[in-house]
């Protein structure tokens, strides 16, 4: 969603900044702008559109030094020129950027328009940056810090002033900013990846805060001006990481990460000889995981898929009652917290607005609030009481890929940890635990020879309803397949537990209709394979993802792809490989865009 960039320094801001918004495309945008401050005014640039738009309208012989830049994903207003941030005050002065909703901005509105301003855009941002020239005296610091005691709601801005072109004071509550500290500069980001190029060394700022940045220093205080220590920190992953590197488009690369990115998620962590599973970041609240009574798991999207394995997981391996909910809904049906209760949120940003509410909700009534979270130093990891980190380096591709495969790892991992000091024998924890360690290699080998899902997409990239049917763990990768479908290829897909297919959907099946059927080797193997009669009586065209050596399968289904064996907790690592492959070629053949495609956004920092 909207992105933030900001920079101080000794080099021409311009190509930073455009550097920087580049860099913040992945996350999903349909306008762009730029301020800049210098010789008494501040140059405003914006367009709807892609970036490339807005870089033929910008000046770069113009002197700068310091300057805002934003990305935006339109809420309050359409995707126009005028609704494009940054927004300047009535004087033309003060240029604000903002990520986030302010929910007060009607009443705001209201009173500024009575003491005669006059608005220009339909936004809320425009509010702050009509308050702050409101309140502006010579003190660009203190009028923010003015202007953000009336507001409420979220926020993460950066605001430039014209008569104080050497500092830019970002504020947070509720939407990232990091701080990146250079020779001679500092780059203020919302997004790590639009740092990485000019420093690994960061502040991430913490909720309520403020910092006047300048060249050489920032300061940073609460919103009541409270000084706050400054830690700095470095950002573990690298440039390489977030370039596309040979690849077409980030989804195909991080696809083919998955084996060393798993290798990395497990490194440490497991001991196969005793049965052990190692995770620092839980050891403070083992005690705690260990006696719990009920484990709720909550998350959003490809995530919420890995924590429906995760529920059964930690059903059969540490014997805890869990549920999986959906973010959005856990917040808003006044749940019932006991006792015992551990919130667990999934996440590969650790900014997800409705994920980040269910936590603030669960912490509120007085839960254990774990995280499984990709992104260090994100909302969500700062705010839950421990977790584990999926160590899978940063993703891109709008589409998850490698955060789904980490994000089930992990929750074996920690399904694991805990079973092994309940009910889960020492023996059957390394049979376990070996698995687990053969999976990097086992995926390596299954990308190796991944024409097979080429082959399906090119068969049936051209109809327009697909299924996905999967049974026991496989159900959630069902659901997984036909989302990555629909995401990027926009061709409808719905997953299901295959046997609900008979109460209803079973009516959607025609003639060469595509079905996609995890039909691996397992306690659910031949249910699975009367769902596949069903299907085939119908005249559907099953494509069957199945154990190596099945000979079975051949026979009933139009296409088999297989996958190596492994137990059935570990499966939905394998099968959503091939299905991930799937909709990415499904996606080229119809020339969707892959890594940016329409209307969504990688991160959505909005309930
Ligand atoms: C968005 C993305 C999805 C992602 C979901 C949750 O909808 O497009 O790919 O699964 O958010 O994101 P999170 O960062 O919390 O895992």
């Amino acid at each position: 969603m909207c992105g933030i960039i900001g920079y101080v320094g000794t080099r021409p801001a311009l190509p930073i900044l455009i550097e920087g918004l580049r860099r913040l495309e992945y996350r999903g945008y349909d306008s762009a702008g730029i301020a800049l401050a210098q010789g008494g005014k501040v140059e405003v640039t914006k367009s709807a559109g892609r970036i490339s738009v807005l870089e033929q309208r910008l000046d770069f012989a113009l002197p700068q030094a310091t300057g805002i830049g934003h990305t935006r994903w339109a809420t309050h207003g359409a995707p126009t020129d005028l609704n494009a941030h940054p927004h300047l005050d009535a004087s033309g002065k003060i240029a604000v950027i903002h990520n986030g909703i302010i929910e007060n901005d009607r009443a705001l509105r209201t009173y500024l328009e009575r003491q005669g301003v006059q608005f220009k855009s339909e936004t809320d941002t425009e509010v702050i940056a009509q308050l702050v020239g409101h309140f502006y005296a010579g003190d660009l610091e203190k009028a923010v810090r003015q202007a953000l005691h009336e507001v409420s709601g979220t926020f993460g801005i950066a605001v430039v002033c014209a008569d104080e072109p050497d500092v830019v004071v970002a504020a947070r509550q509720g939407s990232p900013l990091i701080i990146g500290v250079g020779q001679h500069e500092h780059i203020l980001a919302s997004d790590a990846a639009a740092i990485l190029a000019h420093t690994s060394q960061v502040v991430y700022m913490g909720d309520g805060q403020i910092a006047r940045i300048t060249r050489d220093d920032f300061r940073l205080t609460t919103l009541d001006a409270i000084p706050v220590a400054k830690e700095v920190e470095e950002i573990e992953w690298s440039l390489e990481e977030i370039e596309l590197g040979g690849h077409e488009h980030f989804m195909h690369k991080e696809i083919f990460e998955q084996p060393d990115a798993l290798a990395n998620c497990l490194r440490g962590r497991i001991d196969v000889r005793e049965g052990m599973v190692h995770l620092g970041g839980l050891v403070d609240c083992a005690r705690e995981l260990v006696r719990a009574k009920r484990i709720i798991l909550t998350a959003c999207g490809t995530a919420w898929h890995a924590a429906l394995v995760g529920e059964y997981l930690f059903e059969e391996l540490a014997r805890i009652p869990t549920e999986t909910e959906y973010a959005s809904e856990f917040r808003y049906r006044n749940p019932i917290i006991d006792d015992g209760t551990i919130v667990m949120a999934v996440s590969q940003s650790g900014e997800t607005a409705d994920t980040i509410a269910a936590l603030t909700e669960a912490k509120q009534r007085g839960a254990l609030t774990l995280g499984v979270v990709n992104t260090v130093g994100s909302t969500l990891a700062r705010g839950t009481d421990a977790g584990v980190f999926l160590h899978v380096g940063p993703e891109i591709g709008v589409a998850s890929t490698k955060a789904f495969t980490g994000q089930v790892a992990v929750l074996s991992l920690i399904a694991c940890y805990v079973g092994r000091r309940r009910h889960l024998s020492t023996a059957a924890a390394a049979q376990f635990i070996s698995a687990l360690a053969e999976i990097p290699a086992q995926i390596r080998s299954m990308l190796e020879q991944a024409d097979d899902a080429k082959t399906v997409a090119e068969r049936y990239a051209g109809l327009d309803n697909w299924l996905y049917l999967g049974r026991g763990y496989n159900y959630p990768v069902a659901l997984e397949g036909a989302l990555k479908l629909k995401e990027i290829s926009y061709i409808h897909a719905e997953g299901l537990p295959a046997a609900e297919m008979k109460h209803g959907p079973i009516a959607l099946i025609t003639e060469g209709m595509p079905v996609v059927v995890i039909a691996t080797s397992g306690s659910q193997y031949d249910k699975i394979m009367n769902n596949i009669s069903e299907v085939r009586a119908r005249g559907g065209s099953v494509i069957a993802i199945a154990t190596e050596g099945d000979r079975e399968i051949k026979k009933i289904a139009e296409h088999v792809i297989f996958v190596p064996d492994t137990v059935e907790p570990l499966q939905p690592l394998l099968t959503s490989v091939p299905l991930q492959l799937i909709a990415y070629h499904a996606a080229v053949i119809r020339g969707c865009n892959v890594d940016k495609p329409r209307n969504l956004a990688k991160s959505v920092t909005v309930e």
